[in-house]
């Protein structure tokens, strides 16, 4: 089975790679004329543009970042009648990476579309819908998801558990799905959120990931500068890899820290002090990245966010091409999941694989400069202030009073082993 990768340059979808997989045999390789045009365009951070012809076992690990997850993975599972399981990674992505978040796409994917819509007449020029529509899964919204079967509206291209609809919004105002809205209508991209399940801790962890957003916002992590907001049940989360303007749609580069880090598959979890590695070789500035990526895990075990895996942590190359870690996405209290999530990643020491738990000892552990280090602890210790004043601000920026109650031991844990630096 074959495939062809696209990637998004010059206002434009261009051929990058042609994908081979056989069994478990997978080979792949930058076009010719591309590797030679576009030596600063690689497909993933960790694959720089070169003549080569890879091989390997699985597909490769970028490919992972445009396998479908969750609902939008059952749906297609359904229409392609095939048993779930690893072996339908690479078929799934194949009708499903249409238009993923960044900007790689799969061709096949895009005529898989094409097909679905052409089986479907009453699909082609429906109108927009106003986001009540969409809150209230109206009638009509469902008959939407079924024409477009899930594909238009990115189902199948955005990853993650919970269930989520790419959306864009029109010179009116109005709600399409990402993939049926031509670029030249678009002002604005969307990924629309709902509760992973149905129980009220569902629906109390996606209420509360908008305020939590807007906490880290005021401690000054780099969050994006329109925050998610919340209607009914639906979190509307604003896209930082889209930019719309003047008729145009720019997308950025976009990859998990599970793609730089070259994991194949799904639950890997690398130690944290390989996360920071990572970063660190393919950021534009790694000390700041080193800093930003530390505050976020402060936060993350301050305000109980277990749910740190390495697809919930991505660089982006900004229009600037700075290569930066993203804005902060999917941070909310999981520790309320009714699925309990125990803490994903963590910090094991690289020669005894002890995990350490106090931010001295990570501090100590960290291969960076002497000097860097200093300049971390002094970040860290002035962050402590901020740490410390969580409680208010969280009460400022409406988290609820149970979870800001519950959170009172970690927030003094945080608070204390950062002074104490
Ligand atoms: N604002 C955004 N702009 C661009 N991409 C985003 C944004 N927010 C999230 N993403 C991308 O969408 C994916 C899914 O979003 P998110 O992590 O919030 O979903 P989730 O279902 O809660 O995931 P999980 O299974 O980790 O709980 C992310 O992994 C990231 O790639
Ligand atoms: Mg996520």
């Amino acid at each position: 089975m074959d495939c062809t990768l696209q990637i998004f340059v010059d206002d434009r979808w261009i051929d990058c790679a042609q994908i081979e997989f056989n069994g478990g045999l997978c080979q792949w390789n930058y076009p010719v004329t591309y590797a030679v045009d576009r030596t600063n365009v690689p497909l993933s951070l960790a694959e720089r543009v070169d003549l080569g012809i890879r091989e390997t076992r699985a597909i490769p690990a970028f490919l992972y970042d445009l396998v479908p997850q969750g609902a939008g993975r059952r749906f297609l599972l359904g229409e392609l009648q095939l048993p779930d399981g690893a072996d339908a990674d690479f078929p799934l992505i194949c009708a499903g990476a249409l238009n993923p978040v960044g900007r790689i796409r799969v061709a096949e994917a895009v005529d898989y579309l094409d097909a679905h819509i052409a089986r479907h007449p009453a699909a082609r020029g429906l109108p927009g819908l106003m986001i009540d529509g969409i809150v209230l899964r109206s009638e009509e919204f469902k008959e939407r998801m079924f024409l477009h079967g899930m594909l238009g509206t990115g189902t199948t291209a955005v990853q993650g558990a919970a269930p989520k609809y790419l959306l864009t919004r029109d010179r009116a105002g109005l709600l399409h799905g990402d993939a049926v809205l031509p670029d030249v209508d678009a002002t604005q991209h969307f990924i629309a959120k709902l509760p992973r399940g149905n129980s009220p801790a569902d629906e109390k962890v996606l209420r509360n990931e908008a305020a939590y957003m807007r906490v880290a916002a005021a401690l000054g992590i780099r969050t994006h500068h329109d925050l998610p907001t919340l209607h009914g049940d639906v979190l509307l989360v604003p896209r930082f890899d889209r930019i719309a303007r003047d008729g145009k749609v720019g997308r950025l580069h976009q990859e998990s820290m599970a793609s730089i880090l070259g994991l194949a598959g799904f639950d890997l979890r690398p130690s944290l002090f390989e996360v920071v590695a990572g970063i660190r070789k393919v950021v534009t500035d790694p000390a700041a990245e080193t800093l930003e990526f530390i505050k976020r895990d402060v936060l993350n075990l301050a305000m109980r966010n277990t749910d740190n895996h390495a697809r919930n942590t991505a660089v982006q190359l900004t229009e600037g091409g700075k290569a930066q870690l993203t804005p902060l996405f999917d941070f909310a209290p999981m520790y309320l999941d009714p699925g309990s999530i125990p803490r994903a990643l963590r910090w094991y020491r690289p020669d005894t694989r002890v995990e350490l738990t106090d931010w001295s000892d990570v501090l100590a552990a960290l291969p960076v400069p002497d000097d860097e280090r200093e300049t971390l602890a002094t970040e860290l210790k002035r962050f402590a202030c901020q740490i410390e004043r969580l409680p208010e601000t969280m009460e400022e920026q409406d988290v609820d009073h149970d979870i800001i109650e519950f959170l009172t031991q970690s927030v003094d844990t945080q608070a204390r082993q950062l002074k104490a630096r």
